[in-house]
């Protein structure tokens, strides 16, 4: 049976930094609060051009270069998202036209903070079970385009950006070794954007009422968080035949550093096992984990043979816990430039586009 490696990585934040001053101008909140009550200096804000796919895009040329892997040789792309572009088609299908990604299945994944170890393990057991070879797994938001901007309880915690990884097949050991997933529909309303779905679909009190915006009940978000972090990383570990001693990095949700630091004292674990950045990009939902993975990896903080847990939590709810063995990029042949694939991508959806329009004009005339 062949193994789910993590071979490319790559992340992308808009440019546009909000700090806590800056969101003190505009509710009513201050630096220090924010800080000592949440752990986030700062988060990175998307601009008008910056989309959850353009920001995915970004990430996933990255990690294909890393990993020296064609966007022809994707099998499967799993985007992980809870503000996709459109309810359809899914953003996956728009990373997919932009990458000129032509050989692989797309498809959009909400299981909202916790999405990315949703969509890491879907794709690791797709590779297991030997029907794909590579997939791309992307966590993307932009978190601020849903934000009420009035409400200081949730617009100080969200954030937006966009991690990839790719997955390969290799029969070396190693790779995703374990993982668990949970959910509890009963707290659904604790973390919710009740509008615009099909049970309260868009009308001009859905607008009005601020019910296109993310509602929270912080406190049993944060009482549910604290519950679940340590036990699903003692879960993976199990199901992995590991122990806490055994890892090197825990890679949490990087949503409160007081929830993170109640999983330290769970795991009975030092807080410089735990990788953390959300002084600098706040809470970025299914993004967080990745990107805070991408700049360890980056700083040389995570070693090829480490072994780590990326944990997370999130609406739905929903919790979960992988465990990994850090291989790094498999070897390769020649040099892959992701870049032109996506300028050849551009040109290739133009051409379709055109094709479908001629195709269109000569159907219309046989009829
Ligand atoms: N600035 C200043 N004061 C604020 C504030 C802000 N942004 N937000 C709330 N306050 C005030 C409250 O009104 C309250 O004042 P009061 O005591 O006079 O009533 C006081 O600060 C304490 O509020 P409380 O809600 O108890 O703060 P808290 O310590 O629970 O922190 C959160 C609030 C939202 C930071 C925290 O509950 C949390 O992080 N929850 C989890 C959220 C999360 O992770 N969501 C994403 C899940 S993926």
């Amino acid at each position: 049976m062949p193994y789910a490696h993590i071979t490319g990585w790559g992340m992308a934040a808009p440019e546009g930094v909000m700090t806590n001053d800056d969101l003190a101008k505009i509710v009513d909140t201050n630096d220090q609060w924010i800080r000592e009550r949440t752990g986030i200096s700062e988060r990175r804000i998307a601009g008008a051009t910056d989309f959850t796919s353009t920001l995915a895009v970004e990430a996933s040329i990255k990690a294909l270069k890393v990993a020296n892997v064609r966007p022809t040789d994707i099998d499967l792309i799993i985007c992980s998202t809870s503000t996709p572009e459109y309810m359809f088609p899914a953003t996956a299908c728009l990373i997919q036209d932009q990458l000129g990604a032509t050989k692989a299945g797309a498809f959009d994944l909400l299981a909202a903070c916790t999405g990315f170890i949703y969509a890491l393990n879907m794709g690791a057991q797709a590779i297991r079970s030997g029907s794909i070879k590579t997939a791309l797994i992307i966590g993307s938001e932009t978190l601020s385009r849903f934000v009420n901007w009035k409400d200081r309880n949730t617009c100080i915690l969200f954030g937006d950006g966009a991690g990839a990884f790719v997955l390969q097949a290799s029969e070396r050991p190693g790779g995703v070794l374990s993982a668990v997933m949970h959910s509890d529909g009963s707290g659904g309303d604790l973390l919710t954007l009740p509008a615009g779905g099909s049970r309260f679909p868009a009308t001009e009190s859905t607008v009005h009422e601020g019910l296109h915006c993310i509602r929270m009940d912080g406190k049993e978000v944060f009482r549910f968080a604290t519950r679940v972090m340590a036990s699903a990383t003692l879960e993976a570990l199990d199901a992995a035949g590991l122990k806490v001693e055994d890892i090197k990095w825990i890679v949490p949700h990087q949503a409160n550093i007081r929830i993170i630091e109640a999983a330290a004292r769970g795991l009975k674990l030092p807080m410089e096992r735990f990788v953390v950045n959300l002084d600098r990009y706040g809470n970025t939902s299914t993004a967080s984990i990745p990107i805070a993975m991408v700049e360890a990896i980056e700083k040389g903080q995570i070693k090829e043979g480490e072994k780590l847990v990326m944990v997370g939590f999130g609406a739905g709810l929903t919790w979960g816990a992988l465990a990994a063995e850090w291989t790094g990029p498999l070897p390769s042949k020649g040099h892959v430039r992701p870049e032109q694939y996506r300028r050849l991508g551009r040109v290739r959806s133009l051409v379709r586009r055109a094709i479908r329009f001629i195709e269109g004009l000569l159907y219309r005339r046989e009829l």
